[in-house]
C-alpha cells in the first residue's frame, strides 16, 4: 500500500522501533521489472490459499532500473532465431555465459513485451510500405502481427518514458495491492533453524515509519537489481549523484544472497558504458537508429580503421564477429584517450545531415526534407526525454544543435549488474530439461538441481540482474524471468511442506538493524556538529572512502581501469578495514538508516567484485577492466565460470573455477 510523502525534513529514528512480523509463503523483494514479473504471474499458478508478498524499498510506479522510462526496448527476439540471440550474448560477454539460462529467456520474453503494449505501452511501428509510424498512429499490436521499429537486430523502439508506471500497474493489479508494502528496506535474508541450506525468511525497516519487519517465508524471490556508486563517479560536486544506472541500487541482491550462502559467478565481471558525457544519456540509438559513429578529437572515425581490426584480434576470444563486444568497443575509445587523441564524440552531426543528403539524393525537394528534418529532430530528443531527461537539460544548457556539433562520449565508472551488457550475479539453476548439461559435483559446478532460477540455496531465487552469466536481458528479459521464477517458486511452495522457523528472535533483529540509530542517539549530544564525534562514522564519509579505495585500487577511472595483483589486494585490505569502521555507523533519521545499510551492501559486493578480478589471472573485458599483469584474455586457461561461496557458519569465503560448457554451436559466428 502506497504511504504519504514525507513531510518537510526527514523523519527522525528511535531507539525502540515498534516490530511487526508477518508470516507468509512467498516473499518478493524488490519491486523493479523482475519484481513485476513475478507479481504479475504468481497468483495464475498459485492456491487460493497461498500467501504472497511482495516488499519493495521505494514506490513501485517507479522503482529500479526503469524508474526514468526507456525510448527502446533491447531485447524482443520476433523472427530471429533463440540460438542467435544466445551467440550474441555470448559474443558481447566475451565467451562465458550460461547459455542454458540465455536459451530459456529469450524463448520466454516476447511474451512480456507483448503484454507490455496490451497494458498500454506504445511501441513503433512499420507501415504497410516500411515507414515509420513512431508509435503514433494505429497500427495493429506485435500479436496481431505488427511490425516494430527495429533499431538492431534485438532492438525495438518505444515512447516509454511511463513504461515502469505501465508494468507497475499490472504488477499491482495481479498481486492486489493489500500484498504489497512499499518503502520498506530489506537488511538480510534469514536461513532456517531446522533445514541446513534453506531460506526461511528476510527482516528490514520502513523509510517512514519507525517500524522493523520480520517475515517468515518458504520461498524467497531477492530482486534488488544490480549495484551503483560502488566506485568513484566522473559527476563531482553539486553534480555528485548523477550516475548511468539508478542510484538506489546498492548491490542488495549480491549481498543478501551471499550471505546466506548462495553462490555467485562472474562478479569480476562489470559495465562501465560509454555515455554521453556528464548527462550519462543513452548511446544505443544513435548509434543503431541513427547509425551515428565515434569520432576522435582529430576528427577520424578510428572505429573502422585496419589498425583497429588487428588490435581488436588479439581479444576476440573466437575471431571476429560481425558486431564487437561492447567492452571492446571501450578498449578502442580508451586506446584514442589514452594516445592523446581525445576527446571522442558521437557524431551526431555527420550522422543526421547524411540522412538528409539520402533524402536529397533519392529526389526529395527540400520542403519534404525539412518535414523530414523535423522528424528526426523530436525523435532524437524523445530519446533522452524517454530516459535520460536530464541529459535533454544538459544539451539545452549547452547550446547543442546535434545537426551542427558532435558531443562528447565518455566510458563512465563502473557498474554491478546482470541484466544489461554485463553478467554477475548468482548462479542458478536452469530449466530443469534434458538439453541442459548434467554435471556432477555441488550446486555451486551444476547446471540444474531442480528448480528453474533457484539459487544454490533451498528456496531462494533470483531473478533480473541477480542472475549471473546471462546478460543482455535488458527490461523485457528481466520482467520475463521474474514470470519464469512465479512458476517455480509456486511449485516448490507445493512440493515442500515444511513450517519455516526463524533461527534469531525478532527482539534481537530489530536490536541489530537499529544498532545504528542506538548508536548515534548515545553519543550525538557529546559534540557540537552532529556529523563530527569520534564515536561513530556518518554513511556518506564510509561512501566516500569506499569508492576512494575502489577507485584507486579496483580499476576505477582515476588510472584508466587498470589493476594488477598488488593493486587489488591493497584494496581488498582497505574494504576489511573499511568493514571493521562501517560497524561504528551512526544514522539520525531512516533514510541515513538505510544509507548506513546500502553501504554494508555495497562494501560486501564490490569485495566480492574485487576478490573475483584477483582470482581470475587474465583480462577477460578489456575496456571493463585490465589487470597490469595478465593484460591478455588467456582462452586456454580461462573460457570458465568464476564461482565464489561464502560459508554462513564458518564466515569463509571460497572462490572456484567451473567449467563453461557450450549448447549452441560456436559456429558460424552472428
Ligand atoms: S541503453 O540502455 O542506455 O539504451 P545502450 O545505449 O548501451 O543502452 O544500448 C542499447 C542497445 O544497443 C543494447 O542492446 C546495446 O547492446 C546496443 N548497442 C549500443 N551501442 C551499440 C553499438 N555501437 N553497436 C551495436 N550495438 C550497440
Amino acid at each position: 500500500m502506497a504511504l504519504p510523502n514525507k513531510p518537510l525534513g526527514e523523519l527522525p529514528a528511535i531507539a525502540n522501533p515498534e516490530i511487526v512480523e508477518h508470516k507468509v509463503d512467498v516473499l518478493i523483494v524488490g519491486g523493479g521489472m523482475a519484481a513485476c514479473g513475478c507479481a504479475f504471474e504468481i497468483k495464475k499458478w498459485a492456491p487460493a490459499d497461498l500467501k504472497i508478498q511482495l516488499v519493495d524499498k521505494a514506490s513501485m510506479e517507479r522503482s529500479g532500473a526503469v524508474a526514468q522510462g526507456l525510448s527502446a526496448i533491447n531485447t524482443y527476439i520476433g523472427d530471429n532465431p533463440i540460438e542467435n540471440y544466445v551467440k550474441m550474448v555470448r559474443n558481447d560477454l566475451m565467451g562465458v555465459v550460461r547459455e542454458d539460462l540465455i536459451y530459456d529467456l529469450g524463448r520466454h520474453v516476447d511474451e512480456s513485451v507483448k503484454l507490455f503494449e496490451e497494458w498500454g505501452l506504445p511501441i513503433w511501428k512499420l507501415d504497410a510500405d516500411g515507414n515509420n509510424l513512431d508509435g503514433a498512429a494505429p497500427a495493429p499490436t506485435l500479436r496481431e502481427g505488427g511490425k516494430p521499429v527495429r533499431t538492431g537486430k534485438w532492438q525495438i523502439m518505444i515512447n516509454g518514458e511511463s513504461y515502469k508506471c505501465i508494468v507497475a500497474e499490472a504488477a499491482k493489479t495481479a498481486l492486489g495491492t493489500e500484498n504489497i508494502m512499499e518503502r520498506i528496506f530489506i537488511v538480510k535474508l534469514l536461513l532456517d533453524k531446522n533445514k541446513p541450506n534453506t531460506v526461511a525468511g528476510a527482516v528490514g525497516f520502513s523509510t517512514r515509519e519507525n517500524k522493523v519487519h520480520v517475515f517468515t517465508a518458504k520461498a524467497i524471490l531477492c530482486v534488488c537489481g544490480g549495484a551503483v556508486n560502488i566506485f568513484r563517479p566522473r559527476s563531482t560536486g553539486e553534480g555528485k549523484g548523477r550516475a548511468w544506472y539508478p542510484v538506489w541500487n546498492a548491490g542488495s541482491t549480491y549481498t543478501m544472497c551471499a550471505q546466506v550462502g548462495a553462490t555467485l559467478t562472474m562478479m569480476e565481471n562489470r559495465f562501465t558504458p560509454a555515455r554521453f558525457k556528464d548527462g550519462y544519456g543513452p548511446v544505443g540509438a544513435w548509434f543503431l537508429l541513427f547509425k551515428a559513429k565515434v569520432q576522435n578529437g582529430l576528427g577520424e572515425f578510428y572505429a573502422n580503421s585496419d589498425s583497429v581490426k588487428a588490435e581488436l584480434s588479439k581479444f576476440m576470444p573466437y575471431g571476429a564477429s560481425a558486431v564487437t563486444p561492447t567492452c571492446l568497443r571501450n578498449h578502442l575509445m580508451l586506446n584514442e584517450l589514452k594516445e592523446g587523441r581525445g576527446p571522442i564524440y558521437m557524431a551526431t552531426d555527420v550522422a543526421l545531415n547524411a540522412f538528409l543528403d539520402d533524402r536529397r539524393a533519392k529526389g526529395m525537394d527540400e520542403k519534404d526534407v525539412k518535414k523530414f528534418w523535423k522528424h528526426l529532430e523530436s525523435e532524437a530528443w524523445e530519446d533522452f526525454l524517454d530516459m535520460s531527461v536530464g541529459q535533454a537539460g544538459l544539451w539545452a544548457g549547452m547550446n547543442i544543435e546535434p545537426e551542427k556539433v558532435g558531443s562528447e562520449i565518455m566510458p563512465t565508472e563502473p557498474y554491478m549488474l546482470g541484466s544489461h551488457s554485463g553478467c554477475c550475479g548468482i548462479w542458478t539453476s536452469g530449466p530443469n530439461e534434458d538439453w541442459v548439461p548434467t554435471v556432477n559435483g555441488p550446486r555451486s559446478h551444476q547446471y540444474k538441481w531442480g528448480y528453474n532460477r533457484m539459487t544454490t540455496v533451498d528456496g531462494l531465487f533470483t531473478a533480473g540482474d541477480g542472475v549471473g552469466a546471462s546478460g543482455h536481458k535488458f527490461s523485457s528479459g528481466s520482467h520475463a524471468e521474474g514470470r519464469i521464477c512465479a512458476k517455480q517458486m509456486v511449485k516448490y511452495c507445493r512440493d515442500n511442506s515444511h513450517t519455516p522457523e526463524l533461527g534469531q528472535s525478532a527482539a534481537d533483529l530489530a536490536a541489530e538493524i537499529y544498532a545504528p540509530v542506538r548508536r548515534y542517539l548515545e553519543h550525538v549530544g557529546k559534540t557540537t556538529a552532529a556529523d563530527v564525534n569520534p564515536n561513530y562514522c556518518k554513511p556518506a564519509g564510509i561512501m566516500m572512502r569506499l569508492m576512494k579505495a575502489t577507485d584507486e585500487y579496483g580499476g576505477g577511472v582515476a588510472t584508466y581501469y587498470m589493476t594488477s595483483g598488488k593493486l587489488l589486494n591493497i584494496c581488498l585490505d582497505l574494504l576489511r578495514m573499511l568493514r571493521e569502521d562501517a560497524e561504528l555507523m551512526a544514522a539520525g533519521d531512516l533514510h541515513e538508516l538505510m544509507r548506513a545499510w546500502e553501504n554494508y551492501h555495497r562494501i560486501w559486493c564490490v569485495e566480492t567484485h574485487i576478490r573475483h578480478i584477483e582470482f581470475r589471472k587474465e583480462s577477460r573485458y578489456p575496456g571493463f577492466y585490465y589487470r597490469s599483469d595478465y593484460p591478455t584474455c588467456d582462452d586456454a586457461n580461462w573460457k570458465a565460470f568464476v564461482n565464489s561461496t561464502f560459508d554462513p557458519a564458518t564466515k569463509e569465503w571460497k572462490c572456484e573455477k567451473v567449467e563453461c560448457i557450450n549448447i549452441v554451436e560456436t559456429e558460424p559466428w552472428i
